[in-house]
């Protein structure tokens, strides 16, 4: 297939169009570098360095080739960020999709895989599933359900699935792209600098009500993502559908338990401080992913927390 992916400079995007790429597939990546690399490309893809809302330069590139399906990554992912700057999320992350779908569209192009967020949910005790409320806590999560929102208003015109991801981690097996090491904000990431730059590393809210006091996620590594997201567009391509799917493994971890592990597989201790808690941070989010495992037949390869660490440890030191 013919894939047009926004966002493939950045870490799941570049993931993505790797793994479609070594599928036998064709990529085309838009991109405006504002977070993602240029290293993070790959060398097959086609890439146009454009803003996802400039209409012109996007109908020149609909004109030239005929594109099966949309992969929407790009965005602006930063939890904190967005509490600080929310009308700056609201508009590259609604508004500038909203003209980008739009204008896809207008092209006959309408078959989208939506990268949507677990944030959505807010907080639940429990494990999540797709019909649960939603309660996005921060302007980021709010302008990712936004969109969600107007692709579903869109229903009739479109064939769509949503994946809610939860904690992406991990890295390509060979290494060809991955996460921001130098800009980048995750725990995974936070622990690599705890060690290679003698950071002390935070908890931030050691006092929540789970088994340890700190919170708890449902990591998924990229490149199970990436499948999920060849295994959604077959379904898409072959049958008029829209769809809300969770993506994770089911279960949850620490950051208590992570950096237990972490410390095993980097042959360190970590040296660490209990912080304050973050505002709006998400207590326990968890996936319950039968719905996906259902509908696309979907098999975990590399749910193996170790490998999920040292795979994200391979490439922070890569690019240190
Ligand atoms: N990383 C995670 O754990 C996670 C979890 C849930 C959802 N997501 C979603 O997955 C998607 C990809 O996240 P990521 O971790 O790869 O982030 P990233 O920052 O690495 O990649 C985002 C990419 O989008 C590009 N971009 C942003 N705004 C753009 C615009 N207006 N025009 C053109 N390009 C633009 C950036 O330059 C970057 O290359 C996002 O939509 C995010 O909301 C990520």
């Amino acid at each position: 297939m013919n894939v047009l992916i926004t966002g493939g400079a950045g870490y799941i995007g570049s993931s993505v169009s790797h793994y479609l790429l070594d599928k036998g597939h064709q990529v085309t990546i838009i991109d405006n570098l504002s977070t993602g690399s240029i290293k993070n490309i790959p060398k097959k893809a086609t890439f146009h360095k454009i803003d996802i809302s400039n209409r012109k330069k996007l109908n020149k590139i609909f004109n030239k080739k005929k594109y099966d399906i949309v992969f929407h990554f790009a965005a602006l992912i930063n939890n904190e960020e967005s509490i600080e700057y929310p009308k700056k999320y609201f508009e590259n992350n609604f508004i500038k999709a909203k003209i980008f779908i739009e204008n896809c569209i207008k092209n006959k192009v309408n078959k989208f895989i939506y990268s949507s967020t677990a944030a959505v949910y807010g907080n639940k005790n429990k494990q999540v599933n797709e019909r649960d409320d939603l309660k996005p806590m921060s302007p980021y999560s709010k302008s990712k359900l936004k969109l969600e929102n107007f692709l579903i208003k869109k229903k009739k015109d479109i064939r769509c699935i949503i994946l809610r991801y939860f904690n992406v981690a991990g890295s390509d097996k060979k290494l060809r792209c991955g996460f921001n090491v130098k800009k980048g904000h995750n725990l995974i990431l936070n622990l690599c600098n705890a060690v290679f730059k003698k950071k002390i590393f935070i908890i931030n809210g050691g006092d929540y009500n789970t088994k340890d006091g700190t919170t708890i996620r449902d990591y998924i590594h990229v490149e199970d993502l990436a499948k999920i997201h060849l295994l959604s567009a077959n379904l898409i391509l072959k049958k008029k559908m829209f769809k809300i799917l969770n993506c994770g493994y089911g279960y949850g971890f620490s950051v208590k338990e992570i950096l237990k592990k972490f410390n095993l597989i980097s042959k360190n201790k970590v040296n660490y401080k209990i912080g304050k808690r973050r505002k709006s941070d998400i207590v326990i989010s968890i996936s319950n992913p039968k719905k996906l495992i259902k509908l696309t037949n979907w098999k975990p390869k590399y749910n193996d927390l170790s490998y999920l660490l040292k795979s994200s440890l391979d490439w922070y030191k890569k690019n240190i």
